[in-house]
Protein backbone atom coordinates (compact mmCIF):
# COMPACT_ATOMS: atom_id res chain seq x y z
CA UNK A 1 0.00 0.00 0.00
CA UNK A 2 1.33 3.38 -0.77
CA UNK A 3 2.10 5.64 2.02
CA UNK A 4 1.28 9.62 2.09
CA UNK A 5 4.38 11.57 1.01
CA UNK A 6 4.99 14.81 2.76
CA UNK A 7 7.59 17.72 0.85
CA UNK A 8 9.07 20.70 2.96
CA UNK A 9 9.46 23.71 0.75
CA UNK A 10 11.84 25.43 -0.07
CA UNK A 11 14.00 23.01 1.25
CA UNK A 12 12.76 20.23 -1.45
CA UNK A 13 12.75 17.63 1.09
CA UNK A 14 10.28 13.91 1.11
CA UNK A 15 9.34 11.61 3.52
CA UNK A 16 7.01 8.69 3.36
CA UNK A 17 5.30 8.50 6.83
CA UNK A 18 2.52 6.30 8.07
CA UNK A 19 -1.50 7.27 7.83
CA UNK A 20 -2.01 9.08 10.84
CA UNK A 21 1.56 10.88 11.08
CA UNK A 22 1.49 14.65 12.19
CA UNK A 23 2.83 17.01 9.93
CA UNK A 24 5.43 18.03 12.87
CA UNK A 25 6.20 14.13 13.46
CA UNK A 26 7.28 13.97 9.38
CA UNK A 27 9.42 17.00 9.87
CA UNK A 28 11.62 15.21 12.77
CA UNK A 29 11.75 12.04 10.15
CA UNK A 30 12.69 14.38 7.46
CA UNK A 31 15.34 16.40 9.08
CA UNK A 32 13.27 19.58 7.83
CA UNK A 33 13.61 22.55 9.89
CA UNK A 34 10.07 22.73 11.61
CA UNK A 35 9.99 24.23 15.23
CA UNK A 36 8.38 22.59 18.51
CA UNK A 37 8.86 25.44 21.31
CA UNK A 38 6.02 23.17 23.15
CA UNK A 39 7.06 19.57 22.00
CA UNK A 40 3.92 19.22 19.87
CA UNK A 41 1.51 19.71 22.53
CA UNK A 42 -0.55 22.41 20.91
CA UNK A 43 1.18 25.18 23.48
CA UNK A 44 3.17 27.85 20.93
CA UNK A 45 2.79 28.43 17.01
CA UNK A 46 6.49 27.50 16.90
CA UNK A 47 5.30 24.42 14.26
CA UNK A 48 3.51 27.00 12.21
CA UNK A 49 3.15 25.60 8.50
CA UNK A 50 1.86 26.62 5.32
CA UNK A 51 0.33 23.40 3.70
CA UNK A 52 0.14 24.09 -0.21
CA UNK A 53 -0.90 20.85 -0.93
CA UNK A 54 -3.09 18.01 0.34
CA UNK A 55 -4.79 20.29 3.51
CA UNK A 56 -8.31 18.90 2.87
CA UNK A 57 -6.82 15.01 4.03
CA UNK A 58 -5.78 16.48 7.28
CA UNK A 59 -7.24 15.91 10.66
CA UNK A 60 -9.37 19.55 11.27
CA UNK A 61 -8.04 21.91 13.22
CA UNK A 62 -9.50 21.93 16.89
CA UNK A 63 -10.72 24.95 18.65
CA UNK A 64 -7.19 25.12 20.66
CA UNK A 65 -5.14 25.64 17.61
CA UNK A 66 -7.79 28.25 16.27
CA UNK A 67 -6.89 30.19 19.45
CA UNK A 68 -3.24 29.29 19.13
CA UNK A 69 -3.43 30.48 15.39
CA UNK A 70 -4.83 33.87 16.54
CA UNK A 71 -1.53 34.90 17.88
CA UNK A 72 0.23 33.71 15.50
CA UNK A 73 2.96 35.63 12.62
CA UNK A 74 1.41 35.98 9.22
CA UNK A 75 -1.35 33.57 9.09
CA UNK A 76 -2.73 32.72 5.92
CA UNK A 77 -5.94 30.54 5.29
CA UNK A 78 -3.90 27.54 4.59
CA UNK A 79 -2.15 27.73 7.90
CA UNK A 80 -2.07 25.23 10.26
CA UNK A 81 -0.33 23.73 13.31
CA UNK A 82 2.14 20.91 12.26
CA UNK A 83 2.09 19.06 15.20
CA UNK A 84 -2.14 19.08 15.58
CA UNK A 85 -2.25 18.66 11.37
CA UNK A 86 -2.38 14.55 11.29
CA UNK A 87 -2.31 12.95 7.37
CA UNK A 88 -5.78 11.03 7.39
CA UNK A 89 -5.46 9.78 3.60
CA UNK A 90 -2.30 8.31 1.37
CA UNK A 91 -2.14 11.81 -0.50
CA UNK A 92 0.80 13.90 -0.94
CA UNK A 93 1.02 17.26 1.51
CA UNK A 94 3.11 19.82 0.48
CA UNK A 95 4.43 22.73 3.40
CA UNK A 96 6.27 25.91 3.16
CA UNK A 97 7.92 26.26 6.84
CA UNK A 98 7.25 29.43 7.90
CA UNK A 99 9.22 32.03 9.29
CA UNK A 100 8.75 32.38 13.01
CA UNK A 101 8.89 28.11 12.61
CA UNK A 102 11.98 27.97 11.12
CA UNK A 103 13.21 30.57 13.85
CA UNK A 104 12.54 28.49 16.31
CA UNK A 105 14.15 25.44 14.39
CA UNK A 106 17.14 27.41 14.32
CA UNK A 107 16.62 28.76 17.94
CA UNK A 108 16.28 25.27 18.84
CA UNK A 109 19.28 24.00 16.84
CA UNK A 110 21.78 26.29 17.33
CA UNK A 111 24.50 23.73 15.64
CA UNK A 112 22.57 23.45 12.26
CA UNK A 113 22.27 27.44 12.41
CA UNK A 114 26.18 28.21 12.51
CA UNK A 115 26.69 25.21 10.04
CA UNK A 116 24.62 27.19 7.82
CA UNK A 117 26.02 30.01 8.39
CA UNK A 118 29.34 28.34 7.52
CA UNK A 119 28.15 27.07 3.98
CA UNK A 120 26.63 30.43 2.93
CA UNK A 121 29.33 32.33 3.95
CA UNK A 122 31.41 29.96 1.84
S1 LIG B 1 4.92 22.47 18.65
FE1 LIG B 1 3.92 23.90 19.91
S2 LIG B 1 1.97 24.00 19.02
FE2 LIG B 1 2.95 22.60 17.74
Amino acid sequence: MALPRVRFESDGIEVDVPVGTSILEAARAAGAQVGSACGGVCACSTCHVYVKQGLDALSAPNDREEDIMDKAFDVRANSRLGCQSKILRDVTVVCEISGESRKAFLDEHPEIRKAGERTSVG
